[in-house]
């Protein structure tokens, strides 16, 4: 079933007004609202007090009009009566001063207190709910993440290293310590990478932010557990935070959810661009399905303005709609608005919902109303069909954090890289399955692994793998550079993936914001590509067995090969020795594209996004465009489109701006 609906605080509003406001849910083609998930003080207004008869009330109100319920562990926001009880149950920063009370997410994720009464509201909820018929799920917390550098973490931190590393000899070792007279005689010696102790050592650092990643996957755990035991016929999800978020392993914290769901704003008051680019949203919708490698939900789509303190540019009409269909063009199986209607009061009083402040319909509603009716028609067939990809991106969050604590350069930005790759391809209508470094490959043809800075053997040992089975990989700058504990390994670059590569880093170059290096492509088959750049970083390379793809023209290193590809077997590698411009990405994505033999689906002009969604042989195209212009598109096929139900369709199609076409092949493959 496609779950369509929003987010909503009954709290917040008079009881009198919610059956108007479950009726034009119900009229907008809702069937679920997510409830609760700051409302512990409601819920228990005075420790060990648990009133549940208001949100009961809301439920059956809810229910009444056919909307089921979300509901979420309400642990995000601890009433003041709870964190009163102890200074230690807030959260140190990083400069080790604790949070005071006032805002959300201020809680330490090891503190045992706060455990405690975690367990018990959730397991009061759970207890209660279990079997509601209105209730259908969970979602734990909201958006989980913060690192807490707090006493109680630094001794969970100790003990976290002698599981890892077993002795303190080994640990030395391995983090050097040798190194400004570190050495650890005892664990509760190690201390927390704080911004007081200056740039620590980067094994310690390292590890900690593993650790801290570790601990909340451990918080929500604690949770699961309590919501399987009681709620077993329900689902339990979280709220992920897209590919921006960068302190949480989400490979990890996805493994035993029942889904990932998701939060997706494309215009915030704290990115105010006239533009949107749509390949951000792409990107973060490819890496929450790729957590599972299945289909997910959002959980809070946007449906304003956003905004705290500023407020953000309007949604364009049609965009709220346009970005709802994007995310389920990339594999939403379910879209939940932020918020219902806007709050009155609180931080997030600008932070616009489907309904203004004074409880009207607004020209937001009344395109998510139009949607819910197309919804009522389409849904039952996109639900469940699946994204198929034959290329891949390695998203690696250890490299992630590794470049958190040694940015390399201070351009360098693993997660802009990432894009800036991720963005070549997807400008050329291809579908990117976002994967970790140990994920099987063997679905893919293109596999790009940028930067993957941490590699350990597991790692290297896949992706040789693919390789060795005929696939095509491409590398780039600081690969192979760190062994797992974050020391630089004792080997030529890129470490285990030289021979691989058939290339060695013979030197590189760190260069200024300033400067940059002409390529010059020695292949011919790209010797008409237009001149690109390498900016950054680069690497100079001395193939061992690869072909020159590009050398550098100025410099010292000028003449010297900047991109080598080997060929191993049926499969290949590309050494991509440096960051690189736009126009650098654009053609490797074109020639790499080419020489897998994948093909756009459609070849549409710039602003339009094209994907496909699968059940069985039968495929749905949507296409999306977003630009202020109509658009023009040629089809290959015969199509039907589904959400004006008109005549069959063929050769050329038109798109208006911020409009969505979704379209069925009337001849399955
Ligand atoms: C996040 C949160 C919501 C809300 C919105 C808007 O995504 O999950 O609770 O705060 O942002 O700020
Ligand atoms: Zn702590």
């Amino acid at each position: 079933m496609f779950y369509f609906g929003a987010d909503y605080y009954p709290e917040h509003w008079p009881e009198e007004r919610w059956d108007r406001d479950a009726r034009l849910m119900a009229e907008a083609g809702f069937n679920v609202v997510r409830l609760a998930e700051f409302a512990w003080s409601k819920m228990e207004p005075r420790e060990g007090q648990y009133d549940f008869q208001w949100l009961d009330r809301a439920i059956s109100v809810l229910a009444s009009h056919g909307i089921q319920v979300v509901l979420g562990t309400p642990s995000a926001s601890p009433p003041p009566w709870l964190m009163a009880k102890s200074a230690e149950l807030f959260l140190v920063r990083e400069d080790g001063r604790r949070a005071t009370f006032g805002n959300r997410r201020e809680y330490c994720p090891n503190n045992p207190l706060y455990h405690d009464y975690t367990r018990r509201i959730v397991a009061q909820m759970a207890g209660h709910y279990a079997d509601h018929p209105a209730v259908i799920g969970w979602q734990i917390d909201n958006e989980l993440g913060g690192r807490c550098y707090c006493p109680i973490c630094a001794s969970s931190f100790q003990a976290w290293l002698q599981r890892r590393y077993g002795s303190l000899d080994e640990l030395n070792e391995r983090w050097g310590t040798v190194f400004w007279s570190h050495a650890y005689t005892d664990w509760d010696q190690i201390p927390l990478p704080l911004t007081t102790g200056g740039s620590p050592n980067p094994g310690l650092a390292l590890d900690f932010h593993r650790f801290a990643s570790d601990s909340y996957v451990a918080y929500q755990q604690m949770q699961i557990d309590i919501l399987r035991q009681k709620c077993p016929g329900h689902f339990i999800t979280h709220n992920f935070m897209g590919f921006r978020y960068d302190q949480i392993n989400y490979f990890d914290l996805a493994q035993n959810l029942d889904f990932v769901a998701w939060d997706n704003y494309q215009r915030t008051e704290w990115g105010m661009r006239a533009e949107v680019d749509p390949g951000h949203a792409a990107l973060a919708q490819d890496t929450m399905r790729g957590l599972k490698h299945q289909n997910f939900w959002v959980m809070e789509q946007q449906a304003g303005q956003s905004g705290w303190g500023t407020v953000s540019v309007a949604p364009r009409p049609g965009e709220l709609r346009l970005w709802a269909y994007q995310a389920i063009a990339h594999g939403a199986d379910a879209i939940l608005f932020f918020r219902w209607r806007t709050a009155r009061f609180g931080t997030e009083e600008y932070w616009h919902g489907l309904l203004d402040h004074d409880g009207n319909t607004s020209r937001r509603y009344q395109e998510i109303k139009r949607m819910g009716a197309e919804m009522r028609e389409v849904s039952e067939r996109i639900c469940g069909a699946t994204v198929k990809s034959s290329v891949a991106m390695v998203l690696s969050y250890e490299s992630r954090f590794a470049f958190q604590i040694q940015q390399n350069n201070p351009q360098f930005s693993y997660p802009s890289h990432f894009y800036q790759i991720y963005r070549s391809l997807h400008q050329r209508q291809t579908l990117v399955d976002i994967v970790a470094p140990t994920d099987d490959l063997s679905p893919y043809r293109l596999v790009v692994a940028p930067a993957l800075h941490v590699l350990p053997k597991v790692a290297a040992d896949n992706l040789e793998r693919f390789v060795r089975a005929g696939g095509l990989l491409v590398v780039t700058p600081r690969t192979g550079v760190k062994d797992e504990a974050n020391s630089v390994v004792n080997r030529r670059l890129p470490g285990l993936l030289a021979e691989l590569c058939g290339t060695e880093v013979e030197e590189y170059d760190s260069l200024p914001a300033e400067v940059s290096n002409q390529l010059k492509f020695t292949l011919p088959e790209l010797a008409s590509a237009p001149p690109a750049s390498a900016r950054v970083w680069c690497d100079v390379l001395r193939p061992t067995s690869a072909t020159v793809v590009a050398r550098y023209t100025q410099d010292y290193y000028a003449g010297k090969p900047a991109i080598t590809r080997n060929q191993v077997g049926r499969g290949q590698v590309m050494y991509v020795g440096t960051m690189g411009d736009a126009p650098l990405y654009q053609t490797l994505a074109r020639w790499l594209l080419h020489s897998v033999g994948v093909q756009p689906v459609v070849n549409a002009p710039e602003g339009i996004e094209v994907t496909e969604r699968w059940r069985q042989n039968s495929q749905l195209l949507f296409l999306l465009n977003h630009t202020e212009q109509e658009q023009e598109i040629a089809l290959n096929g015969r199509y039907v489109d589904l959400l004006d139900g008109s005549a069959p369709l063929e050769g050329t199609v038109l798109v208006a701006p911020w409009d969505v076409l979704v379209l069925m092949e009337t001849r399955p493959h």
